[in-house]
């Protein structure tokens, strides 16, 4: 018996350590003639959109710096005449990088290498284009949710107030630059939360709420949180298609040291 159950856990340890070895070996990005290979141009770009810390500012898939729109997509709708005059003079926040004639070339080639790996931030659910939580809220009870009253009030205070002239629901508008306010207490706490109502920060203002106000905006953020997923079901992303995870070999030799 005693024998029986240290064959068993053994068998169980295998296991586990063979499918984490065929996941570790399924993940390892594009195999030779993949069409995600990015040409030397583009390539170019990618190192220098990272020496000159373009991410810090702009997402790519929703990673990176929320001051800036998400560039994923940013070749489809900015002309290359246009980055090159933001890179030549910058605009608002972003600094003019003065680069030359090649260098811009080859940052426009990478924005529209990283494009046409498909789509970034995703759209609002249809419907969504109301006040930022109206919709999803109501398709919540329509489902048969409950919504506690203090989450309600909240979500009031959120779509009627001030709030929704920069949120938006489940995705960073591209001209608002404010974050996406589902995804808050994934990755700041209560005390955080108050604190950037009360005092705002970076060019969002203090909001001036009420403690009560305070409470339940509060408490509809947690409860966004963490209805998230069922609020408005993510596009899953596999690692191997975003281009700056991955490096497949151009035609130049490539090294496992591009990882960032
Ligand atoms: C300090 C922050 C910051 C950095 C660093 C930065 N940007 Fe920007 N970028 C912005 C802001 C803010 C805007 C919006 C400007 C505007 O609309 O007037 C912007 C706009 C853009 C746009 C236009 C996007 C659109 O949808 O209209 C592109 C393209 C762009 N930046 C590319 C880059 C690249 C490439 C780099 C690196 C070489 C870079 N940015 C570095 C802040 C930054
Ligand atoms: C003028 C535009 C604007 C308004 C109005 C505004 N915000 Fe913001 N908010 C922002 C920006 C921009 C940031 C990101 C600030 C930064 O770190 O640079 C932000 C950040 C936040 C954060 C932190 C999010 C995070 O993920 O770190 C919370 C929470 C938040 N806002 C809630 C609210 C609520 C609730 C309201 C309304 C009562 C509101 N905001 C009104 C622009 C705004």
């Amino acid at each position: 018996m005693e024998g029986n159950r240290r064959w068993w856990a053994f068998g169980l340890v295998a296991a586990c350590f063979f499918l984490q070895a065929l996941f570790v070996w399924w993940d390892v990005g594009p195999r030779p003639g993949s069409t995600l290979a990015i040409a030397p141009q583009a390539r170019q770009g990618q190192a220098l959109f990272r020496s000159h810390g373009c991410q810090s500012c702009h997402a790519l898939y929703g990673m990176g710096g929320f001051l800036g729109p998400d560039l994923t997509n940013a070749a489809r709708r900015v002309p290359p005449a246009r980055l090159d005059e933001l890179l030549q003079t910058g605009s608002g926040p972003m600094p003019a990088y003065r680069l030359g004639a090649s260098d811009r070339a080859a940052l426009w080639a990478y924005l529209q290498a990283v494009d046409a790996t498909g789509q970034g931030t995703p759209p609002p659910p249809a419907a969504d284009t109301g006040p930022p939580f109206a919709a999803a809220l109501a398709r919540w009870r329509a489902q048969g949710g409950e919504v506690p009253v203090d989450v309600a009030a909240g979500a009031q205070i959120v779509d009627d107030g001030a709030c929704a002239a920069c949120h938006r629901s489940f995705a960073v508008d591209a001209t608002l630059r404010a974050p996406d306010l589902s995804l808050t207490f994934g990755h700041i706490d209560e005390r955080q939360v108050r604190a950037v109502l009360a005092q705002g920060r970076g060019i969002m203002p203090a909001q001036g709420l009420s403690p009560t106000q305070a409470d339940a905006v509060v408490a509809f953020l947690r409860w966004l949180s963490a209805h998230r997923d069922e609020l408005a079901p993510r596009r899953a992303i596999s690692l191997r298609t975003l281009p700056w995870f991955v490096y497949p070999a151009a035609p130049a030799a490539s090294t496992a040291s591009d990882n960032p």
